[in-house]
This record gives C-alpha cells, sequence and structure tokens, in this order.
C-alpha cells in the first residue's frame, strides 16, 4: 500500500533526538496523510474512468512511477527536462505545415500536446501500452474534465534517502502546468488521437493502404529501447511514414529497461553502432545525427540525479529499403 511505501519508522531514541533539531520536520506516517491523500484523490479522480479497474492508487508500484511521471510532463519543475528531449523532438517538425505524427509510447501525453501547441493544425496519433497512464494524459487534456488546474500533488513523500532535507521531501507540485485556455486553444486547433495498446500491433493497419505511409513525421521519446522486437518496431514506424518527404525523429538512451520485459524477456540491448546498422537495413537514410546528456525524471532538491547520453537522430524512408519481408 501506499503509506507503508512512503514511510520508514525511526527507532524511538532516534525519534527523540531529532525532535529537538529545528526547522526539520520529522516525517512520520501521521505527518504524511494529508500529502498521501492529496496524491490518492488525484489519481483516483484523474482515473475515475476507468472503474471497476483499482485505481493506481491501490499499488505503489504503479502509483509512485506515474506521480514521477507527472512532475516530468505536466509540472512547471518539468519544464527543463523537456526542453532537453521534447524541444528537440519537435523543432523538426517545423517544415511541415499541419503535420500528421505518429507518437509511439507517449507516456502522459505533454509531447503530443507540445506538438499542437508548436503546430497549429497537427493531428497527433499517440499509442500508449499502459492503460492508466492513457487515461490521466485524456483527464490532463480534456478542459471539461480537467476541474483541478493548480492540484498539488507529493510525488516526493514516496523517495525516501537523498534529501538536503526533510523539508524538501514534503514539498508539493502543482499539475497541470497549463492554463484552461490553452488546453481549449489545443482542442480547437489540432487533434490528439490517444490510442491504447503496444505499438506496432495497436495499429494492424500500418500495413494497409488505409493507414500506412500515412504520416509525415513519426516521433519516439525514450521509446526504441522499449518494445521487445526491435525490428517490427523499425519495419512499422517505416511503413507508417509517407515517403514524400516523411522524417522520424528520435530522442532517447539505449538503456533497455527491464520494466518492459514480456515474459521476462527484453528487448536486445543494442549498442548504438548495431542499433543504427539495423535502421539502415531496415530502409532508413539519416539526416542528422547527435549525442546529448538528459536527465528523464527530476524530483526537485533531490539529490539524486541519472543523465544518460541520449541519441538524437531525424531519419527518412528511402524509397526501396532492403528488407523484403513485412511485419
Ligand atoms: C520510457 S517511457 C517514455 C514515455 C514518453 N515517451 C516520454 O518521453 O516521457 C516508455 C513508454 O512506452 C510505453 N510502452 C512500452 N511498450 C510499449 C509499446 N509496445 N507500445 C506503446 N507503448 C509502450 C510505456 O508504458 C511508457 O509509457
Amino acid at each position: 500500500m501506499f503509506v507503508h511505501r512512503a514511510v520508514d519508522v525511526p527507532s524511538p531514541e532516534l525519534l527523540h533526538v531529532l525532535q529537538s533539531l529545528e526547522g526539520e520536520p520529522i516525517i512520520t506516517a501521521k505527518s504524511l496523510a494529508p500529502h498521501i491523500a492529496a496524491n490518492v484523490d488525484f489519481l483516483d479522480e484523474a482515473t475515475a474512468s476507468m472503474a471497476p479497474t483499482p485505481s493506481p492508487s491501490t499499488n505503489a508500484r504503479l502509483a509512485v512511477p506515474l506521480l514521477l511521471q507527472l512532475v516530468r510532463d505536466w509540472s512547471e519543475e518539468g519544464e527543463e527536462v523537456r526542453s532537453q528531449s521534447y524541444a528537440r523532438l519537435i523543432a523538426p517538425l517545423r517544415p511541415f505545415r499541419a503535420p500528421r505524427v505518429l507518437l509511439p509510447g507517449s507516456g502522459l501525453g505533454r509531447l503530443a500536446f507540445d506538438i499542437v501547441v508548436a503546430h497549429a493544425g497537427a493531428h497527433v496519433v499517440a499509442v500508449e501500452a499502459d492503460a492508466a497512464s492513457h487515461v490521466i494524459a485524456a483527464h490532463l487534456m480534456t478542459p471539461a474534465e480537467c476541474t483541478h488546474a493548480g492540484r498539488t500533488i507529493y510525488p516526493a513523500i514516496h523517495l525516501g534517502p537523498n534529501w538536503a532535507s526533510a523539508s524538501h521531501r514534503l514539498r508539493g507540485v502543482r499539475v497541470p502546468d497549463v492554463s484552461r485556455e490553452m488546453l481549449l486553444h489545443v482542442q480547437e486547433t489540432g487533434n490528439i488521437s490517444l490510442v491504447v495498446g503496444s505499438f506496432p500491433d495497436a495499429l494492424p493497419h500500418l500495413a494497409s493502404d488505409e493507414m500506412g505511409r500515412a504520416f509525415d513525421a513519426v516521433v519516439t521519446s525514450f521509446f526504441i529501447d522499449v518494445p521487445v522486437d526491435t525490428l517490427g518496431m523499425l519495419r512499422a514506424i517505416r511503413a507508417a511514414l509517407t515517403p514524400q518527404g516523411g522524417v522520424w525523429v528520435n530522442f532517447g538512451p539505449l538503456a533497455f529497461p527491464q520494466e518492459y520485459a514480456e515474459d521476462g524477456v527484453r528487448a536486445f540491448p543494442l549498442p548504438y553502432a548495431q542499433l543504427r546498422h539495423l535502421i539502415l537495413y531496415a530502409g532508413f537514410r539519416f539526416l542528422a545525427e547527435e549525442s546529448h546528456p538528459c536527465e528523464y525524471n527530476r524530483v526537485p532538491e533531490w539529490l539524486e540525479r541519472t543523465t544518460r547520453t541520449c541519441y538524437f537522430f531525424v531519419a527518412e524512408p528511402l524509397s526501396e529499403p532492403k528488407y523484403s519481408k513485412t511485419f
């Protein structure tokens, strides 16, 4: 449960000594109860449409990553991390008017939203395997549902060690950091279709005329090291792109996280040299390639920060791919 994940209990003697230190709150289950309640309320409200499926708030292993992801995607405190990654992905779409964009692994949806903010008229198809992420994204982006503008959540309370002061751990984060007017503007000027399911299986029409070759851009953010079938993913990205000027824009690490393994099997952890060979093999030509240090989730004041080297590239589909097999 939530509470148990949040609180380590000091011994009575430790508690006694610490109580004499001025200005430092002692974190106990009791003192955290209002913060935990705020997190639970937010998640329950945002996922109410999933009922009778239990809210992610009933399981810390689901709830804590979502709360951290909310900082990344929908708080002012996530702005710097977003500028290191999302801004790079959005810029190459500039030449397109009202681009049709496919966004696999869209998480809590901020990148889809920011694409429409930057490119009026954009149509973004955002595909996300995790139903709770999908529902929270939809909730946050729907002006009529999003009644909690300026609600405060407390993701940091669930992170035990690595603080300079206990007060930092109690710091709240306001979500969402966009106004109702901006939500309405995006709703009126663009089109975001949220598809819940696994890419590419959730889009079986990619291989057909109906949907295949329909997208001006495929945008992948912290995603290409996630699907177990790397070649299948590359073929699907290529099949999605229009051969006339379509581009694939990527930014992310090569971490191949175990958390997205299927039946305990994760994608083969490719080094960049091998991944890029597969990308060429799948029928792409690189237009730009760079690497940059980047963080993923940064929690305000937390002493633990992880910076990874991330690969940015823009690639276009060749008219004749080197492979013959369809995915
Ligand atoms: C590392 S997160 C990145 C999320 C987002 N793109 C970002 O930059 O914050 C990877 C996301 O991909 C989703 N995911 C994993 N496998 C997927 C698949 N096969 N199809 C679609 N989404 C998937 C996960 O649920 C998660 O939200």
